[in-house]
C-alpha cells in the first residue's frame, strides 16, 4: 500500500516536471486545488474554485483553459472542471508536498501564518528536498519527546 502510494508520487513528481517549464505557481495553485475538490467531490466549479484560490472568475477561466490545453484537466459545461490522469497525478504530488511542508513547519512549532508560509515555500523546494523533509517528520513524529524537547529549547533560548 504505501509502495503504491508512492509510486504514484514519484509519477505525479515526474509529469510535474516535464511540464515544469509550463506550470507556474499560480496553476500548481490551481491544481492542487482542483485535486483538494476531486477527492472529495471528484470535480470542482469554476464558481468554488475562484472563490478558494480568491482570484476573479474570468481569471480563474483563462487559467483553466490554459490547464486544459496542456492536457491537464477537462473543463466542461456549466463550469465543471474534471482532471486528467495526469492532472490527477500532477495534483495529488502537490497536495502531498503541501501537507509534507506543512507538517515539518508544525513540528518546528510554526503557529502563525502557517499556512501562508507552506504556500509560499511549496513551489521552491526540490523534490530530493520534499523527500528529506517527510522522512525527517517521519522520523520525529516517531519520537514526540523530541519535539516537547525543543519546544521546552526553543521558549527557553531563542529569546535569550
Ligand atoms: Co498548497
Amino acid at each position: 500500500m504505501e509502495d503504491m502510494a508512492k509510486f504514484h508520487t514519484v509519477r505525479g513528481y515526474e509529469l510535474l516536471q516535464q511540464n515544469k517549464k509550463l506550470l507556474t505557481s499560480a496553476m500548481e495553485d490551481y491544481l492542487e486545488m482542483i485535486y483538494r475538490n476531486s477527492l472529495i467531490e471528484g470535480y470542482m466549479r469554476i464558481n468554488t474554485l475562484s472563490e478558494l484560490l480568491n482570484v476573479q472568475a474570468p481569471s480563474a477561466t483563462k487559467m483553466v483553459q490554459k490547464l486544459a490545453r496542456l492536457g491537464l484537466l477537462k473543463y466542461e459545461k456549466y463550469g465543471i472542471i474534471f482532471l486528467t490522469e495526469n492532472g490527477s497525478e500532477i495534483g495529488k504530488y502537490l497536495l502531498q508536498r503541501h501537507n509534507i511542508i506543512e507538517a515539518f513547519l508544525r513540528n518546528l512549532g510554526v503557529e502563525e501564518n502557517l499556512l501562508l508560509e507552506t504556500e509560499l515555500v511549496e513551489h521552491i523546494l526540490l523534490a530530493d528536498t520534499i523527500h528529506r523533509i517527510e522522512m525527517f517528520n517521519r522520523f520525529v513524529e516517531q519520537r514526540p519527546e523530541w519535539i516537547k524537547q525543543f519546544e521546552r529549547y526553543f521558549s527557553e533560548y531563542a529569546n535569550a
